[in-house]
């Protein structure tokens, strides 16, 4: 019995923002140092001011549209003086919250803003509200976009670098909730009206974007309290965090999950579903009009895994759970694209759920990178609505997660993902009001769950041609392989 998907064109129905398929790159394990930036003095790894060319040639193929940076974390110990001028004069400092190595700020806003200018991706910084000051997010502001005379502005100028990059997108702080201060939901909306206030003035007619530090998970008394207490006019995001965290005692390498473990992640990645529902209730309420912004500004899958610290902190191998997970999540918020306009997956470079993975000169696109490059058809499209009905399920979740849209060429794409680890999904997709003539697509899937790309066997999970789905009389017929995702495109 097949199961049969309703996807619609209704007028009035939103874009997809590009903004949902960013990224984010911390100062964390492996991420920046070591990771995507290796120094402009590196004579073995071919580089663009210390940054790998092999990195930034795989990211351009993905039309990344955001990178946040530098943290998490690490954003609210960060001053972002430290890392401009001469690189010598520069001081070392403790990266505390990620094992205590210390970094010598040699990877600073010059580098990152360049990064994000050669990849064509607006930079998003987060800025230090726990440990920094009004007066150093204004100044940062003022270095980063303001074109006139002013002392930041001449400061930038003397560092080497004459035009503003003009940013847009400014996160207040990080996670205020816990490390980024351990504040009330009260107490930090307050504090954010203060930041909110000076930060708008500097950037000539470039719109600042101020995204507030959102609530972890389900607490909807968070997002409540901002809504409530915050005037709009000052705050044009908020932005939840909600990771899929499982198997936090597991000793092993973060490959070697069993069924349960496999359940328990899809359960985690599935809730994913029911908080931004829920939130976007709450900012219905108190913002009809829908001018604050839902960003999920980190998700992804969290597996700690000690053995694997020895390849730096929260590193872990990314496998088909992995493919099910970010296809699920990310049909999500296209289904969600009133209300949610950026996500960020954490995060970029060996560090948790990434898309790229290195050892030394050697440079892996994981299983997610895959989904990542399958589901860029959906940036700026608009959605198509779809309706499952009857949804099979798997241990009592719904086994089959759907999205689909259609670009501004015209072409349709759907993107399918079966998380039954072992049935395969017969499914009817009714398309009828589509005016579709051709369809194509492509599958990503493995023998089993756990299969992975390594340094030796780079192409394991790559995505195939599809060739299961017939269309006929407005109907795609076509059977999901178990534990597969497949996006289909039709014109
Ligand atoms: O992405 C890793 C960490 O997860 C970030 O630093 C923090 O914001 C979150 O708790």
């Amino acid at each position: 019995q097949s199961i049969v998907v309703q996807i619609t064109e209704e007028s009035g129905s939103p874009q997809i923002s590009k903004h949902i398929y960013g990224h984010f790159a911390e100062h964390l394990g492996r991420c920046i140092y070591e990771g995507l930036y290796v120094g402009e003095e590196n004579k073995i790894i071919p580089n663009t001011d210390g940054v790998r060319n092999d990195i930034i040639e795989a990211l351009k193929e993905l039309n990344i549209p955001n990178l946040r940076w530098p943290g998490g974390c690490f954003a609210d110990t960060y001053h972002w003086k430290d890392g401009v001028g001469p690189k010598e004069d520069r001081p070392t400092i403790v990266n505390r919250w990620w094992g205590g190595t210390t970094e010598d700020n040699s990877f600073g806003t010059h580098n990152f803003l360049n990064l994000c200018e050669e990849l064509g991706a607006e930079p998003y910084l987060s800025a230090n509200v726990g440990s920094g000051t009004v007066q150093e997010l204004i100044d940062w502001v003022q270095y980063t976009n303001h074109d006139g005379i002013s002392p930041m502005a001449d400061w930038r100028r003397e560092n080497g670098r004459e035009e503003p990059w003009k940013v847009k997108y400014w996160g207040v702080g990080n996670e205020t909730w816990g490390c980024g201060g351990n504040m009330t939901a009260e107490y930090y909306a307050d504090i954010y009206r203060q930041y909110a206030t000076f930060m708008p003035g500097w950037s000539g007619e470039t719109e600042v974007y101020r995204i507030a530090s959102g609530a972890s998970e389900d607490d909807y008394h968070w997002t409540e309290t901002l809504m409530k207490n915050v005037p709009h006019e000052l705050m044009e995001a908020v932005a939840l965090h909600d990771y899929a965290v499982i198997d936090w005692s597991n000793k092993g390498p973060s490959v070697n999950f069993d069924d349960e473990i496999y359940f328990k992640s899809m359960e985690q990645a599935l809730k994913m579903e029911e908080y931004v529902t829920k939130h976007i209730e709450i900012m219905d309420k108190y913002d009809p009009e829908g001018k604050v912004d839902l960003f999920v500004d980190e998700w992804g899958g969290w597996y700690d895994a000690e053995p694997e610290v020895k390849n730096g902190v929260l590193y872990q191998q990314n496998t088909i759970r992995d493919v099910m997970i970010a296809g699920t999540v990310l049909n999500t918020f296209n289904n969600h694209a009133r209300r949610v306009k950026m996500a960020n997956l954490a995060q970029m470079v060996n560090v948790l759920q990434a898309v790229i993975l290195t050892d030394e000169e050697k440079m892996i696109k994981t299983p997610t990178y895959h989904v990542m490059h399958m589901y860029k058809v959906h940036q700026d499209a608009q959605l198509l609505p779809s309706k499952i009905d009857k949804n099979k399920m798997f241990r009592g979740l719904p086994a089959l997660s759907v999205s689909a849209s259609r670009d501004q060429a015209g072409k349709i794409h759907i993107s399918l993902v079966n998380i039954d680890p072992e049935n395969n999904m017969p499914v009817e997709l009714d398309i009828s009001g589509l005016d579709i003539k051709n369809i194509n697509g492509q599958v990503l899937t493995s023998d089993r769950l756990q299969d992975y790309n390594s340094f030796d066997d780079p192409e394991k999970v790559t995505p195939k041609e599809f060739k299961g789905a017939k269309l006929k009389k407005g109907k795609i017929s076509l059977v999901i392989p178990a534990h597969s995702l497949i996006v289909l495109q039709g014109k």
